[in-house]
């Protein structure tokens, strides 16, 4: 597939709390799903979806895991960013403006995998193409589930695509806007960096990438896409482990939970 987007920001340095003791000896996407470790999940995708440049937000703790990636996807060309405090994912998706420079791109979080024959990445890509303007992903959940996403405030539908007026960050199930949470993809035009330097701390005292959307989204224009496919968020123990399941009974067939 031919098309102008080029750079995939993956932020990687958070610690993984919720998945202790397993990340403190392991990075949480080293752990692996079947004997795959789960950034190449992610990196699989890029390279499907026809992507150039690999952008990793790194912590000083994770550079040595990272090295052997240009080794095992010869086809990416990577960029390893260091980001020094823990000030939240906005934060760290700021810090790749430089290596962007200018272009639309996509940001990808490794906790947040899909399986399907079309992308999730390649999914955006193609409403980009129709837009030329900033399209993330979206998945619908329980009303109680909403204070654990950022959820989108939206109005009017084509389809699987619909129009976000506004974007909040782990709301209270109360007084979440819609039961559309936001799932780990994002391309984002690069009107995005103007919006994260003028987010300042939110929810949990870290700059959310979820408040430069609302600010773009108001300013500018962001569709939300309900993505298609099997979506797994490998970030909880759960949900390590659902995927584990599903993964591991596609390759080997449902014998394997004949206990
Ligand atoms: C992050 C974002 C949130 C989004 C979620 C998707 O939260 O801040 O808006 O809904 O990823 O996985 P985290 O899961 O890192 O707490």
């Amino acid at each position: 597939m031919t098309h102008s987007v080029q750079k995939a920001v993956i932020p990687v340095a958070g610690l993984g709390k919720r998945l202790w003791p397993a990340t403190k000896i392991l990075p949480k996407e080293f752990l692996p799903i079947g004997t795959k470790p789960s950034i190449y999940f992610i990196l699989e995708e890029l390279t499907q979806a026809g992507l150039k440049e690999a952008i990793l937000i790194t912590s000083s703790e994770k550079k040595s895991y990272l090295e052997h990636l240009p080794d095992v996807f010869p086809s990416l060309q990577f960029h390893f960013v260091e980001q020094k405090e823990p000030l939240g994912l906005g934060h760290a998706v700021g810090l790749s403006e430089k290596i962007v420079a200018g272009e639309s791109f996509l940001v990808l979080l490794p906790d947040d995998i899909v399986d399907h024959t079309k992308t999730a990445s390649t999914q955006l890509i193609e409403i980009f193409q129709k837009t030329k303007k900033s399209v993330s992903a979206a998945k619908k959940v329980a009303k109680a589930e909403a204070s654990a996403y950022g959820i989108y405030d939206v109005t009017s539908a084509q389809g699987k695509c619909r129009r976000v007026q506004g974007v909040v960050e782990k709301p209270h199930p109360d007084e979440a806007p819609s039961n559309l949470a936001i799932f780990g993809r994002y391309l984002f035009t690069s009107n995005i960096f103007k919006h994260l330097q003028n987010t300042s701390k939110g929810r949990n005292g870290e700059i959310q990438l979820a408040d430069a959307m609302h600010t773009l989204a108001k300013t500018d224009q962001l569709d939300a896409l309900e993505l298609e496919g099997k979506l797994f968020d490998i970030g909880n123990p759960e949900g390590l482990a659902r995927a584990n399941l599903y993964f591991g009974i596609k390759e080997y067939g449902d014998s394997i939970i004949d206990l």
